[in-house]
């Protein structure tokens, strides 16, 4: 089999299948959206990089092959994979445990069992195709038990992880019945890349608690039988951010300037639309969002022939049961707000269930002047990166939430507690009021931080922490 000595791997592939396709060749798939995908490429094309990942097709073998340039290995899953290992354990599970159990968690062995069995698949899948002392770089919380794998079968291996979501504090982590397993897993790394520095701070913290490992700064010092460290992996923050140049030149694109016109227009000019942009998720805190939304018509501060609401919810991981009484809950309450504030001429929220290309959503961001971030609790949230990046002439006014990511780089945007229900009211009245004078002086300070730290700054980073040579600090 060929070797590589660059490999990425994470639980979906970055290409996604063309739906009329007969299920072969290369023209069958294109390149998902995203900024991970872009900032990994040039590295896949140039070095004789890999991505090893699932393709999505249940039950269906898919040959490796290469994509405009990038050589793909898929790993195969049954529908039990895919029912116990990534709709069990990964998202009902891990999601909503590493979310602040937002949603109850559930504890299953079966689903524990799967999950192991089948980050084992995707640790062989590497082992196999790794050359000599190559560099892997695992992503996120499907894979967490690959590190710890890998460095069994591969000792030579140069070993990074990175965790997209939040890693919760230590009280919380503690309900998983395999605590020790997860942590130890993860310490098969040399490096682990967490969003913020609070997530980092998290993980050592259990590390010391679970396993007994000794963290001196940012070392995580692994014991073995004896007392004797065995392995040292170290735990450090990189806010992973966006593709910065893609967001600007489509939002300098004539037609796409054009279609943003479009939208202010087909929704009837109102003086301002508010803009939510979420995967259809409990993290995102859309019940709040329309909660305090509901409340600002039913005080008048809010008219509807003043103000729209559009809310985009893509459809996620529609087979998971929070999911669905997700979308029965929030498409209620849509339908509560509309039949009591609508007119014929005006809606109150303007509710998509449905994923957009690239080229809407930034007329989206376009046509919005007032951003809408709630999570209850986000990894980093790159919708309000996006948002900030696309506002090239520096107005519109971002709400975000203290309990995304985003939060510690975007610390000109309206900051919210979206459990506080009365803030948010006030800051959303805030954000639609704000003098242009005010909005733009903190888009700008935004915009500039996001413009000199876009995704290829984050890669970069990591990459270059990860080849670092571990100081060992024993005082
Ligand atoms: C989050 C996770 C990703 C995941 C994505 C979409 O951003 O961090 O790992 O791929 O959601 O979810 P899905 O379950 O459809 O892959």
């Amino acid at each position: 089999a060929t070797k590589f000595d660059f490999m990425v791997v994470s639980n979906r592939l970055p290409v996604d299948r063309i739906s009329d396709d007969n299920g072969h060749g290369n023209d069958g798939w294109r390149r998902s959206p995203g900024g991970l995908v872009t900032a990994l490429a040039p590295m896949m094309t140039k070095s004789d990089g890999a991505w090893v990942g699932w393709h999505g097709a249940p039950d269906e073998t898919v040959r490796p092959f290469s994509h405009e340039g990038m050589d793909l290995i898929p790993v195969q899953l049954s529908s039990d994979d895919v029912e116990l290992f990534y709709e069990g354990f990964s998202n009902a599970t891990i999601w909503p445990l590493y979310h602040d159990v937002i949603a109850p968690p559930e504890f299953h062995r079966t689903w524990w069992d799967s999950y192991r069995k089948v980050n084992k698949k995707f640790a062989d899948a590497v082992a196999r195709h790794a050359a000599q002392d190559a560099t892997v770089w695992v992503q996120d919380y499907q894979l967490q038990l690959v590190p710890r794998l890998l460095r069994e079968a591969r000792p030579d291996l140069k070993i990074g992880f990175f965790n997209h979501i939040p890693f919760p504090p230590p009280e919380i982590f503690a309900q998983l019945p395999w605590r020790r397993e997860i942590i130890d897993g993860l310490l098969g790394a040399d490096l682990l890349g967490f969003q913020r520095p609070s997530d980092a701070g998290n993980f050592m913290r259990s590390a010391r608690r679970f396993l007994g490992a000794s963290v001196k700064q940012q070392q995580v010092h692994v014991k073995g039988p004896d007392g004797e460290v065995t392995h040292i992996a170290r735990a450090q923050a990189f806010p992973i951010s966006i593709d910065v140049d893609q967001i600007r030149e489509l939002a300098a694109r004539p037609d796409i300037i054009e279609r943003a016109q479009q939208i202010r227009k087909d929704l009837g000019n109102p003086k301002t639309i508010l803009l939510g942009v979420d995967r259809l998720d409990y993290t995102k805190g859309i019940r709040h969002r329309l909660k305090a939304f509901e409340e600002l018509l039913a005080d008048g501060h809010i008219k509807v022939e003043d103000a729209t609401l559009i809310q985009v919810a893509s459809p996620s991981r529609e087979r998971v049961e929070q999911y669905r009484l997700l979308r029965e809950e929030i498409e209620g309450t849509v339908g509560h707000i509309n039949g009591t504030y609508d007119t014929i001429q005006n809606t109150a929220v303007r509710y998509l269930h449905h994923s957009y290309p690239v080229e809407e959503m930034v007329a989206m961001y376009l046509a919005a002047d007032v951003m809408l971030v709630t999570a209850l609790r986000d990894g980093m949230n790159l919708v309000a990166k996006e948002y900030v990046t696309a506002r090239s002439e520096d107005d519109g006014a971002l709400v975000l939430s203290e309990f995304a990511g985003a939060a510690d780089q975007l610390k000109q945007a309206l900051l919210i507690n979206p459990h506080d229900i009365d803030g948010l009211k006030s800051t959303i009245l805030r954000a639609i009021n704000l003098s242009p004078k005010e909005a733009r002086r903190r888009m700008k300070l935004m915009r500039k931080q996001i413009l000199d730290h876009d995704v290829d700054h984050w890669s970069a980073e990591f990459l270059a922490a990860l080849e670092e040579k571990v100081v060992r600090d024993d005082s």
